[in-house]
């Protein structure tokens, strides 16, 4: 059964065009800025990273400690080509075992629209539980609650809205401190998980 969403069907159009280039393509500037926010060494796992190419290898280009998850095999293959000293795994994100760690960053490009309204719900709760106190979320998404079909492989995409990204992650401990585009018009929500009060209520 496939778990990518369509993803693994079209792996040679999507491998010749957006994953064959190092460092250049749509968002890579937006997550190198991203990337540079978080210390050396952080770890980071790229969830839907497919082939690594364009946007992991940013994360390892910035010196940070990258972890990649993608459930089409063809990419996760491409992915330790391209990327042979950065662990990598063919799962689905409802189900992955997340290295079975904590994180100081997750990233999320093109992905959290291809799954279902209850899936996207149930991933930003996933994030909150292996984000470390203070860690950085950045995932695109449109701003508007939209549903539309994936140019690459047809399907039905759906974004549940900033309004709603803003409050599900607000409910599980996560604050947005930013949105922004890019040139390929994808909208990033750039959060946090709220660090625990230090205070000590008597
Ligand atoms: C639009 S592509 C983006 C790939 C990569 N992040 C990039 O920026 O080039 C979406 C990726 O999400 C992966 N994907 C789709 N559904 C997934 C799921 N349920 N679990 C894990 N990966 C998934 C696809 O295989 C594909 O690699």
């Amino acid at each position: 059964m496939d778990r990518s969403n369509g993803y693994e069907g079209i792996a040679p159009e999507f491998l010749a065009r957006r994953g064959s280039g190092r460092s250049t393509g749509i968002g890579v500037n937006q997550v190198r800025k991203w990337a540079r926010t978080l210390p050396p060494g952080a770890a980071v796992i790229d969830l839907g990273c497919g082939p690594g190419f364009p946007i992991t290898e940013v994360l390892v280009a910035e010196s940070l400690s990258a972890f990649g998850v993608d459930a089409a095999p063809s990419f996760v293959q491409a992915f330790e080509r391209n990327l042979p000293n950065t662990p990598v795994v063919c799962e689905a994100v409802q189900d992955s075992r997340f290295f079975d760690r904590t994180f100081d960053g997750v990233l999320a490009w093109g992905l959290m629209f291809l799954l279902s309204p209850e899936d996207q719900r149930r991933l930003i709760e996933r994030i909150a539980g292996i984000l470390a106190p203070g860690g950085r979320l950045l995932f695109t998404s449109p701003a508007e609650p939209i549903v539309w079909n994936d140019a690459m492989t047809g399907l039905e995409s759906r974004s549940l809205g900033a309004g709603e990204y803003r409050r599900h992650m607000s409910a599980v401990g996560l604050s947005v401190a930013s949105e922004y585009e890019d040139e390929g018009q994808n909208h990033y929500f750039d959060a946090f998980k709220d660090a625990p009060s230090l205070a000590n209520p008597r």
